[in-house]
């Protein structure tokens, strides 16, 4: 047995520990990459990119709001941060895919040196030519492939430049295709805004993924008090700490439906190292942290991931230990003993 604690496994996978630096602005040069590697992320996760032109013009129209619980601005890199809502619009890389490509497989290289993985992530537009973009990654000597077929700007962007899959029946046939065109662990990111993310993850499970990472921001719209305007001048995506407990709900419901052989990874809530554990113990195997290092600085990954070696240590787990266990100790309401008279405590006083 391994003498580190945080090693999780994704399949046939093995993460030095269950953090990773999920994609956004902040992984989008070699530099910024290897800044998260050096905080010891045991994966990080390549800025998005596809054909699209559309997408790519749309990061030259990206914009960026931090929020506090009263919807006030704060500032970024500073405290209060942590507690923030980011509401913002993004797009893709605009690199070409040639030289982005053979630069995440040397970033790759150096990340193995130390246990780590660069991960390449696709957004579907065309389904050929992301199988086509697969393929080609493979033959990069890349070692993993991450394909998010769900992002939430989809219904905004440009016709077809990001599709944003909902269907449990096409995203089965869309992962099927994109299994034909590599043999690399294939992992693919869904979309939250589902009344069935359970579905769609056993349709990507059917299709042959590897592991499914979920689940994708919500959009929103928020009205500005000043302007009497949208904030952003348009609906954007929105994420927080606050959705921690909607992720972790649709982890631990799609370990029941699926199973736990099915590697599950969480995005979508996770500011610390603690909420990686909270993730760990609904189900998910890994979590990619990507609002608070974008808003934080990469410090949060080495901070987080040194947090939960605490947690596990002061308890003598392992991460294998806690996977899981909270989701597969979860009751139904009429499970519960009844309590008679518990909730006139909290009725408000009348006085
Ligand atoms: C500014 C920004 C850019 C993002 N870009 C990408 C991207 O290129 N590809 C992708 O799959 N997800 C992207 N995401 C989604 C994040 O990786 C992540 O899934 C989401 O923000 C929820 O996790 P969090 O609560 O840790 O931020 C982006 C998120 C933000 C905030």
């Amino acid at each position: 047995m391994s003498t580190n604690r945080l090693e999780s496994r994704i399949g046939a996978l093995t993460l030095k520990n269950p953090v990773i630096c999920g994609a956004g602005e902040h992984t989008m040069t070699a530099e910024a990459i290897r800044a998260a590697l050096r905080q010891g992320a045991g994966a990080v996760v390549a800025k998005s990119t596809n054909e699209s032109q559309a997408a790519k013009d749309q990061l030259d129209r990206t914009d960026y709001a931090l929020l506090d619980g009263h919807w006030n601005p704060v500032p970024w890199h500073r405290a209060g941060a942590q507690d923030a809502t980011l509401f913002c619009r993004s797009g893709l890389l605009q690199r070409g895919f040639d030289g982005w490509i053979d630069e995440l497989a040397t970033l790759d290289a150096e990340a193995r040196a130390s246990g780590s993985y660069v991960i390449p992530s696709l957004i579907l537009s065309d389904l050929e030519q992301c199988a086509r973009y697969a393929a080609q990654i493979e033959q990069a000597g890349l070692r993993v492939l991450e394909v998010n077929i769900g992002a939430p700007h989809g219904e905004e962007a440009a016709q077809g430049a990001i599709r944003l899959e909902r269907d449990a029946e096409r995203i089965g046939r869309i992962v099927a295709r994109l299994r034909e065109s590599t043999a690399l662990p294939l992992w693919i990111k869904l979309t939250g805004q589902s009344e069935d993310v359970a579905g769609m993850a056993a349709a990507a499970q059917a299709g042959g993924a590897d592991a499914v990472i979920l689940m994708g921001r919500f959009m929103g719209f928020l009205p500005d008090l000043d302007t009497q305007r949208p904030l952003l001048g348009t609906n954007a995506a929105v994420g927080g700490g606050w959705a921690l407990p909607l992720t972790a709900r649709w982890i631990s419901l799609t370990r029941r439906r699926v199973g736990p052989a099915l590697p599950l990874i969480a995005t979508n809530g996770a500011r610390n190292g603690l909420d990686v554990a909270r993730f760990l113990l609904a189900g998910a195997a890994a979590t990619e942290m990507t609002s608070a290092v974008l808003t934080r600085g990469y410090a949060v990954l080495g901070d987080a991931i040194a947090e939960l070696d605490d947690y596990l240590r002061a308890r003598g787990q392992r991460v294998e230990d806690i996977l899981g266990r909270a989701a597969d100790s979860v009751e139904t309401y009429q499970q519960q003993a009844s309590r008679p008279g518990h909730w006139t405590q909290f009725a408000p006083d009348t006085d």
